[in-house]
């Protein structure tokens, strides 16, 4: 875990650099740039993606040393929890692991106390475990065209909706305001899957933002294994691919010309790549059952991701799927809890899917052990395009409010932001 404070390297061993932050130690990898001990960096999700003077980094390490305190105890104190009473936490807290039974009883619990302690478990786990840090990655929607045909999707390619492509420069310029006006740190770039963003394209506009100094972050779909190994040349570091559901025959069957196993292996291809990685599912697909809830937890798990990203199925206009129903808040955040506890060392992600359903649950997700945002950086005019499901949350907010509200609710719950200063 890294924050939006710059750390000073203390020590290099095999391209893994060991970042002081108020004296608390963090390992991240040292490839993507030439530092050397005594220097101070920036990392994000691990990786060191920028060097700053000791001068500039030790006036925002003034600035913040109080702050980062403040916000750590504000946090230990929200997150206290008296020894829980019920049994699977008590037993949680002797072998540190939930058996699938366990995780399943979670999962199935309706009564509301229990889920209320649920999440109070999972955050304060989240606390012990992580920390008070919470990133905030900016994503740019740079295109919605996609070659696919997924049932559940709006932006599918037979939606006969209004397409937008971003150029180069607009996507690199709406990276610069991101990262040189509100101080973004890590982007993520998404589109549907969309060839017309050649190999050539896409590593130009990957080197110009990665220029910048931030991790480059890649949502761009199941491309070609070439592609990402010239990407990760580029400079790019991260790759979000959600494997969607864990059931192969409902994979099969709402991605049609696909399958589960070319997703996973696509996937494992990135990670032997180099890349990090930011994984996860749909919740509440048509005859998606309980076991595949789970199923979709222990996946995520086994793949070992940086990040887990799921959110509910929220119905798209004129898709076959239009006309069923999204799934209860509750069991996002019981899912944001259980893989918490399921997996005590990745982000969890509070996605847009989950705002939309209802706009506190930012809030909830981060006290039920979520410890990550995305904020969407899109130029106002694309941003409502890119309608992957129905009335998409923060559509109408700019920019600025979202950061500032965002910020407020991160101050309050004594959560510091990786990504951006306060
Ligand atoms: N509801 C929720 N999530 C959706 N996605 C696509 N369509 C929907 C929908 N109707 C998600 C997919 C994809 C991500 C970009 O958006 O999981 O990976
Ligand atoms: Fe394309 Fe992704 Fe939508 Fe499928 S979910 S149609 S791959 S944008």
């Amino acid at each position: 875990m890294c924050y939006a404070i710059p750390g000073k390297l203390t020590d290099i061993k095999n391209n893994v650099g060991v970042v002081d932050y108020f004296g608390e130690k963090r390992e991240a990898r040292l490839d993507l740039i030439d530092a050397r001990k005594g220097d101070y960096v920036f990392a994000q999700g691990g990786i060191i993606i920028n060097k700053i003077s000791k001068n500039e980094a030790l006036k925002i390490i003034d600035a913040w040393r109080e702050l980062f305190f403040k916000l750590k105890k504000a946090d230990k104190e929200l997150s206290k929890i008296k020894n829980p009473a019920v049994e699977i936490f008590q037993k949680f807290n002797q072998k540190n692991n939930l058996s699938r039974l366990e995780m399943e009883t979670l999962l199935n619990t309706n009564d509301p106390d229990k889920i209320k302690v649920l999440y109070k478990f999972a955050n304060h786990i989240r606390q012990k475990t992580q920390g008070n840090a919470c990133c905030v990655h900016g994503i740019i929607e740079f295109s919605n065209y996609c070659r696919n045909n997924c049932q559940y999707c709006g932006i599918r390619n037979s939606s006969k909706i209004k397409r937008y492509r971003m150029d180069a420069e607009q996507i690199i310029s709406a990276a610069k305001n991101a990262v040189n006006k509100f101080g973004f740190k890590a982007l993520v770039l998404q589109s549907g899957e969309d060839p017309w963003y050649t190999d050539d394209k896409l590593d130009y506009i990957v080197r110009e933002i990665r220029n910048l100094g931030v991790l480059v972050f890649l949502s761009i779909g199941q491309r070609e294994q070439k592609l990402y190994e010239e990407l990760y040349r580029a400079g790019a570091r991260a790759a979000l691919l959600r494997f969607e559901t864990s059931n192969s025959l409902l994979f099969k069957k709402l991605r049609p010309g696909t399958t589960l196993n070319k997703r996973l292996k696509l996937i494992n291809t990135l990670q032997n790549i180099g890349y990090i990685i930011a994984t996860g599912f749909i919740i509440g697909l048509p005859n998606e059952t309980d076991k595949d809830l789970l199923n979709n937890i222990l996946l995520t798990k086994s793949l070992k991701p940086d990040m887990y990203s799921f959110g509910p199925f929220i119905p798209a206009k004129a898709t076959p799927l239009e006309k069923h129903n999204a799934p209860d808040k509750n069991n996002i955040l019981k899912t944001i809890a259980v893989s918490r506890l399921a997996d005590k060392d990745a982000k969890i992600l509070i996605t847009t899917a989950l705002v939309t359903l209802d706009k506190n649950a930012k809030k909830e997700g981060l006290m039920a052990g979520a410890n990550s945002l995305m904020l969407n950086v899109t130029p106002n005019k694309y941003k409502k395009l890119y309608s992957i499901y129905n009335n998409r949350a923060s559509i109408g907010h700019n920019l600025k409010d979202s950061i500032e509200l965002t910020l407020d609710l991160l101050k309050s719950l004594g959560r510091a932001p990786t990504d951006l200063g306060i």
